[in-house]
C-alpha cells in the first residue's frame, strides 16, 4: 500500500493559490514497475520494462493521489540507453537525438492509467490513426493480425458514444508475462501477446479495451468500490461495437462464454459472498486491496445490468443516445453510481414517473448491494444457431457409451473459435465425463487438444485436469510455462490444487519453475491458493 508523503508548506496558502512542489524520488522495487531480463521477453535478446497502474500500483512509479476520483494532465522525460525505445500513455511523443523520449497527455486522467514501457520494440502502421508496437520477432504478426481492424472499432464505437478524444489509439503487444488480456492505457492499449492468435479471433479483448475510451477512461469510477462502472459499461459498449461488426448472433454467443464465467465465480464463491454485489465495500480503514476484489462480477453482472437499464428503455436507439448523453455530461469526470443512476432517471424523466428504480425484484438498490446471480439476464437466444450444435456435440460426449456415428456426423473444423469455447465449456462442466471420453475426444479433435489458441488451451486445460488426464498434465505445464495472464494462471492452479496428488505436485513443480517470471501480484495470488506464505 506505500505510505502517505506529508509535506509541510512554509507558510499557509490561500484557496486556489498555485503551488510548484518539487519531489525528488527513486523508485524502489515496488509491484508498479516491473523489470524483466532478457529470457523473460519474446526475443531473449535485451531486457525490458514497463509499468502497471490499476488498480492501486502507480504510487510505487511515482508519488501520486493514487485514487481513481482525482484527474491530472501529465508530462514525462525519459531516458534510456541506446538501442531502446520508450513508449507512453500519452497524446503527443518526441523522440529526440540522445535516446530521450518527451511525452505529453493533455487530457485529464487518473493516476491509474499513467503508463510507461521500455524495451527493443518497434511499430507499424495498421490504421489511419493506429500503430501496433511489439519486440521485432511480433511486429509481422501484429500488424496482420490489426491491419485495417482498428480504425473500424473507433469508426463505431464514435458512432455510438461520440467523439474519440485521446488521438491516437496504439497497441502495444507485452512480453508473455503481462498478467491481463488487455489494459486500457488511454492513446497505448497494452495487451498480452497470446491475442496473435493469427486468426482474429481474440479482437474481443481489443473492441473491450477501445470501449474503456469512453467509459473509463473519459467517464472514470470515483472508487474501486465501484468498479463495474468501468467494467460493466464497458462490456456492454463492447458487445454493442460487436454486434454492429459482428451480428447479434456471434455477439450473444461471446455474451454466453461471459456467462458461464459469471457462473464458474458464483459457484466458487457462492451466490452470496460480500463480492457477487455491484458495490463492493472497500473502506480506508479496512485495509482492503482493491486488486483483492478482483472477480467477473463487475464485468458480467454490471453488464446484466446496464442490459437491464436498456431493458426498461426499450428502444436500442434511444439506450444508444443516453449513452452518448452519459458520456458528454461527465467525460473527464471521476463519478459513483448515484451519479450514473441520477442521471438515468433524470433523463428519462417517463421511467422515473413509473418508478422504475424500485420495482420489486429489481431495485436499483439491490443490484448494487445484494451479492448474488443477477435478477435480470439479457436474452442470448440469438446466437442459438452458433449455441446448439455445441449444446448437442457436448451431450453426445458426456454419454456413458459414445454414439460416434452422430458424433462423426458434426464437423467441427468449420467452428468459430468462441463455439469451441462454448463448447469446451460445456464440457468442463459436464466433467468429469465417463471414463475413457475425454481421451477419445482429444484424439478426435486435435484442432482443440493441440490448440495455439490461449481461450482453447485454457478450457482444455481445465478439462485435462478435471479428469484427471495425467497423460495430457505436460499441457497443463507448458501452457504456464508460456504465459503469464492472471486469468488464465489462477483457474488452472485452483483446479491442481483441488485435484489429486499428482495434480498438485503438478502445481509446486510448475510455480517453482515458473514463478520469477509472473508479475508479483500473480505470484502472491498463487501462492496464496497453494497455501504458500505471501511476503508483507
Ligand atoms: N482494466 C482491465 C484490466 C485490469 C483490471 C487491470 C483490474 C488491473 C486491475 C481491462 O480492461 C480488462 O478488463 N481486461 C480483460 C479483457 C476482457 C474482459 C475482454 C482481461 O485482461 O482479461
Ligand atoms: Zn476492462
Amino acid at each position: 500500500y506505500g505510505r502517505a508523503l506529508p509535506i509541510a508548506l512554509p507558510q499557509p496558502l490561500r484557496a486556489g493559490q498555485l503551488l510548484t512542489l518539487e519531489i525528488d524520488y527513486e523508485a524502489g522495487d515496488g509491484p508498479g514497475v516491473c523489470w524483466l531480463a532478457p529470457e523473460q521477453t519474446a526475443g531473449k535478446q535485451k531486457p525490458y520494462m514497463y509499468t502497471q497502474g490499476q488498480a492501486v500500483l502507480n504510487r510505487s512509479f511515482f508519488p501520486c493521489f493514487d485514487t481513481p476520483s482525482v484527474k491530472c494532465t501529465y508530462s514525462a522525460t525519459v531516458q534510456v540507453p541506446k538501442g531502446f525505445t520508450a513508449v507512453m500513455s500519452a497524446t503527443s511523443w518526441e523522440k529526440q537525438n540522445d535516446n530521450t523520449f518527451i511525452f505529453k497527455m493533455s487530457q485529464p486522467i487518473p493516476s491509474y492509467l499513467i503508463a510507461l514501457a521500455v524495451g527493443d520494440i518497434v511499430s507499424a502502421d495498421v490504421g489511419p490513426r493506429s500503430h501496433v508496437w511489439a519486440e521485432p520477432c511480433l511486429i509481422e504478426a501484429a500488424k496482420k493480425e490489426y491491419d485495417g481492424v482498428i480504425e473500424e472499432f473507433l469508426v463505431v464505437a464514435e458512432k455510438l458514444f461520440g467523439p474519440y478524444v485521446w488521438g491516437r489509439y496504439d497497441i502495444l503487444f507485452m512480453p508473455p508475462s503481462f498478467p491481463f488480456g488487455g489494459m486500457e492505457n488511454p492513446c497505448l492499449t497494452f495487451v498480452t501477446p497470446c491475442l496473435l492468435a493469427g486468426d482474429r479471433s481474440l479482437v474481443d479483448v481489443i473492441i473491450h479495451e477501445i470501449s474503456h475510451s469512453w467509459f473509463g477512461n473519459l467517464v472514470t469510477n470515483a472508487t474501486w468500490g465501484e468498479f463495474w462502472l468501468n467494467e460493466g459499461f464497458t462490456m456492454y459498449a463492447q458487445r454493442r461495437i460487436s454486434t454492429e461488426v459482428y451480428g447479434l448472433a456471434y455477439t450473444c454467443l461471446e455474451a454466453a462464454t461471459g456467462r458461464a464465467l459469471l457462473r464458474q465465480h458464483m459457484d466458487n464463491t457462492g451466490e452470496d459472498h460480500p463480492l457477487n454485489k455491484l458495490r463492493v465495500v472497500i473502506e480506508p480503514g479496512l485495509c482492503v486491496n482493491p486488486d483483492d476484489t478482483y472477480n467477473e462480477t463487475p464485468y458480467e453482472k454490471g453488464y446484466c445490468f446496464v442490459s437491464y437499464l436498456a431493458h426498461l428503455v426499450g428502444d436500442q436507439n434511444k439506450f444508444d443516445a443516453f449513452l452518448r448523453a452519459y458520456v458528454n455530461q461527465f467525460k473527464f469526470q471521476s463519478i459513483t453510481a448515484d451519479d450514473t443512476l441520477g442521471f438515468f432517471l433524470e433523463y428519462f424523466p417517463e421511467l422515473k414517473e413509473k418508478g422504475v428504480d424500485s420495482i420489486p425484484g429489481f431495485e436499483f438498490d439491490r443490484w448494487l448491494n445484494t451479492p448474488g446471480w443477477p435478477p435480470y439476464l439479457p436474452d442470448l437466444s440469438p446466437g442459438e444457431q452458433l449455441m446448439r450444435p455445441a449444446d448437442e456435440l457436448a451431450e453426445l460426449w458426456a454419454a456413458d457409451s459414445l454414439n460416434m456415428e452422430a458424433i462423426e456426423a458434426m464437423d467441427v473444423t468449420a467452428w468459430r473459435t468462441y463455439q469451441l469455447v462454448y463448447f469446451l465449456n460445456k464440457i468442463l462442466e459436464k466433467s468429469p465425463l465417463p471414463e475413457g471420453n475425454v481421451e477419445r475426444l482429444s484424439k478426435m479433435y486435435p484442432k482443440i487438444s493441440k490448440a495455439q489458441n490461449a481461450e482453447l488451451q485454457l478450457r482444455w486445460c481445465q478439462i485435462v485436469l478435471k479428469n484427471n488426464l495425467e497423460a495430457e498434465y505436460s499441457k497443463v505445464k507448458d501452457f504456464l510455462h508460456s504465459q503469464g495472464k492472471q486469468k488464465y494462471t489462477l483457474p488452472l492452479y485452483r483446479a491442481m490444487w483441488g485435484g489429486s496428488e499428482v495434480a498438485r505436485a503438478l502445481a509446486m513443480e510448475t510455480f517453482s519453475a515458473t514463478a520469477p517470471q509472473l508479475h508479483v501480484n500473480v505470484q502472491n495470488y498463487i501462492k496464496k491458493i497453494l497455501g504458500l506464505k505471501v511476503a508483507e
